[in-house]
């Protein structure tokens, strides 16, 4: 079994929900707390043994490459000042030199499109997806969780969460087969459903293991739903002839795609943060007590 070593991040999407805060700025590298969402994606890819990341980008997302690169002016006067720690900040969580790559999908034509436009950087091997306004906190990261699944099943893995049954027609969900361990096989998947005809309330919380060959499924995809060409789409196709399994992943999931799901990502991940945290404890508690 070919180990999980390159991960494709589409950051293509024009991020209409949360306009206009996107409008000259990319979704992807808005703040939560105090780092951008793409930093805390790239982090639980590194922490899940990604050696390689491929970016799917379009107009307007230069500042993500600018991000993942060095910034000379910056890091010179830091070290001039001698700040010293920020500077080590700054140098640690920089991907290896080479180990980024930049697409381009030249349209928006949909998340299966985008993660076609990087067949030719992933070549013949597994690789993971991962959404960059799906934010996941967990003790053990969710991709980590989804590699150490992997290490056992092989084949496709997608990550779920429990939802609110109510909330069902938001989400693409899974149609569950039996349960293996802490895996559930998948029979099936559908994008928003009316509540009473979901298969389940597992949200497909956008992580992937995926094999190779959903790239040739993804050339031929006629769009769908939205008239985009969905990912979705082609993984139905790819369970025909290769195993899919969903792992409930265990820690919380944001959606910063949308401006309350932003708002609460942000709040979360200040809450949490171990200098600032009871601050911004206080400083909620007093917007809420007015
Ligand atoms: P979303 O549908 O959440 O992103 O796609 P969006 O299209 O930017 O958002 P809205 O609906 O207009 O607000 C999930 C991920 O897939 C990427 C997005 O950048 C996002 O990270 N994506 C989506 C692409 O790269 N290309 C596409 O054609 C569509």
């Amino acid at each position: 079994m070919k180990p999980v070593r390159k991960a494709v991040l589409p950051v293509a999407g024009l991020g209409t929900r949360v306009l206009p805060a996107t409008k000259v700025m990319p979704k992807e590298m808005l703040p939560v707390f105090d780092r951008p969402a793409i930093h805390h994606v790239v982090a639980e890819a590194r922490a899940a043994g990604i050696e390689h990341f491929v970016f799917v980008t379009g107009r307007n997302k230069a500042a993500i490459e600018d991000y993942f690169d060095t910034a000379y002016e910056l890091e010179h006067t830091l070290e001039a000042k001698g700040k010293t720690a920020l500077l080590d900040t700054l140098r640690a969580e920089l991907p290896d030199p080479g180990a980024c790559s930049f697409v381009r999908q030249q349209a928006p034509l949909g998340l299966g499109h985008a993660v076609w436009c990087a067949r030719d950087v992933v070549g013949d091997q597994p690789f993971a997806v991962l959404l960059p306004d799906m934010l996941m906190r967990a003790e053990t990261p969710c991709l980590a969780q989804m590699t150490a699944a992997y290490g056992e099943v092989g084949g496709n893995i997608i990550s779920v969460q429990e939802v609110p049954r109510e909330d069902v027609s938001s989400y693409g969900v899974i149609e569950p087969g039996r349960t293996r361990g802490a895996l559930i096989e998948m029979t099936g998947m559908v994008e928003k459903p009316a509540v009473a005809d979901a298969p389940s309330n597992l949200m497909i919380s956008g992580r992937y293991i995926l094999q190779p060959e959903i790239f040739a499924l993804l050339e031929s995809q006629t769009p769908g739903a939205g008239g985009e060409i969905q990912l979705t789409d082609a993984m139905l196709s790819l369970m025909r002839s290769s195993p899919f399994h969903a792992l409930p992943f265990e820690g919380e999931t944001f959606d910063t795609g949308s401006k309350t799901g932003y708002l609460r990502a942000s709040a979360a991940y200040g809450l949490a943060d171990p200098e600032h945290g009871a601050e911004v404890r206080a400083i909620l508690s007093g917007l809420v007590g007015r």
